[in-house]
């Protein structure tokens, strides 16, 4: 069956249409590791055992929690959408979950956090995800001595101990029906991740694929019930497994040529990144990106068909550390004046410049300009394609014109900005509306 006659894959086009326009989300993780501020990973990376983990739990009371202000930040960002970490691989619980008492309403704050932050970015107008680690270093029932990850992999006391993964599954099924059950609608479940064995059918995906999309027939699914943030195995395939997902998310990484199917179709794919260089908060990690470093990103994912999820990690208190707010501030100015060419935009019909990068949509080409040059700024094999050209930011008139030194290029157009410098050192983005 090719790709458009397979009915999973229409329908996951059709399902990933307001995905595939929005374009750029938040990424959210946070929990009791943003008390130690080393990362998410911080209790398998130190081995730390669950008692060790525990004052974490007694002492987490994120006083400054306002998802509000998130969600308003992430809206004046130019985001559409957000993912929140509702359980994380540490197996903490940011909702009410009835299965188990490691979760946010049993801590000395005694709120549901997810339930806040559904409300509050809806609120603002943006689409809801909840981020499910599919692993849980908490869970009696997962696999512990000789796991890959698990904090306590190599730890002699946990050899031999009697477990029953069945047991897991059935929570982890439990808890992903609490969440799409009592929280509204949810427009994303964001699994993470498989690996060796723990993958497919290890947690009955399909069962749970069915199960979701029957309490949430709109609802996007990543593809790491199967996949990895290294591995979009199985996602280009024309006949997926049913637990494929609805869009692939290659991590830390923009793939060089976007993501397409076996039969070179493009897919939906979502490059999620961090601000810093942790997901979670990391206090002494200050390597943040800068503004430019953001938009361009984000360009360049939209020019190869893909959406961006950018992350902020906060800190225990419940705020989004203030580099990342001034970053997306300054992003968001820029998305302002510029998100016209990214929105339901994607790849060009003609090939990358040298200065920079093209979006379209339809007859609307968007120039992103990042290397002044010297001379008029070349659009190859556009001559005679063009309509006009308008600097996006202000809709202030750019001329088409053949100045004398380019009279050996006549498939070119040309656009010459009166001054040697761009009018926006983060993207000057042109509006070329082609004949
Ligand atoms: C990796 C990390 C996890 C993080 C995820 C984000 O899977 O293990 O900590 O949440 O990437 O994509």
């Amino acid at each position: 069956m090719t790709g458009n006659e397979n009915p999973l894959i229409i329908a996951r086009n059709e399902r990933t249409r307001w995905f595939s326009s929005d374009r750029f989300g938040m990424f959210i993780h946070w929990g009791l590791y943003s008390i130690p501020a080393r990362g998410e990973w911080v209790r398998s990376v130190e081995r730390i055992s669950t008692d060790a983990y525990q004052p974490y739990f007694e002492e987490f009371n994120p006083s400054q929690y306002n998802p509000k202000v998130w969600a308003a930040l992430a809206r004046q960002a130019g985001m559409k959408y957000a993912v929140l970490t509702a359980k994380h691989h540490d197996g903490f619980c940011l909702f009410d979950s009835q299965l188990t008492d490691y979760k946010s309403t049993n801590t000395l704050c005694r709120r549901d956090l997810v339930r806040e932050y559904v409300e509050a970015f809806r609120a603002e107008g943006l689409k809801v995800g909840l981020y499910y680690s599919l692993l849980d270093w908490h869970h009696p029932d997962y696999p512990a001595y000789g796991d890959r990850h698990h904090p306590m992999r190599d730890n002699e006391e946990y050899k031999g101990r009697s477990q029953d993964f069945s047991r897991y599954v059935e929570y982890l099924h439990g808890q992903v029906r609490e969440l799409l059950t009592n929280y509204g609608r949810i427009d994303i479940i964001w699994f993470d991740f498989s690996y060796d064995k723990m993958s497919g059918e290890t947690w009955k995906a399909a069962e749970l694929v069915g199960m979701a999309r029957s309490l949430q027939p709109q609802i996007l699914i990543d593809n790491r019930l199967g996949g990895s943030g290294e591995s979009n195995r199985n996602f280009g395939s024309k006949n997926p497994p049913v637990y494929a997902g609805d869009f692939a998310c290659p991590e830390q990484i923009i793939p060089p040529e976007g993501l397409v199917d076996e039969d070179g179709q493009p897919v939906p794919w979502e490059a999620c990144l961090t601000l810093n260089k942790n997901w979670g908060y990391a206090a002494a990690d200050k390597d943040f990106k800068s503004p430019q470093q953001v938009v361009r990103a984000l360009v360049e994912c939209v020019s190869k068909n893909g959406n961006m999820l950018l992350n902020v990690g906060p800190n225990a208190g419940g705020e989004i550390p203030g580099e990342c707010v001034q970053i997306l501030a300054e992003v968001g100015e820029w998305m302002r004046k510029n998100s016209a060419s990214l929105y339901a935009c994607g790849r060009s019909e003609f090939p990358k410049p040298e200065w920079g990068r093209y979006t379209q949509k339809g007859k609307w080409l968007y120039a992103h300009i990042y290397d002044r040059g010297i001379g008029p700024v070349n659009f190859r094999g556009l001559a005679g394609k063009v309509k006009k050209a308008r600097l996006l930011e202000d809709g202030s008139e750019i001329k088409l014109e053949r100045p004398w030194m380019t009279t050996e290029y006549p498939a070119d157009a040309f656009i010459d900005f009166p001054s040697s410098r761009l009018p926006d050192a983060l993207d000057s983005v042109v509006e070329l509306e082609l004949l």
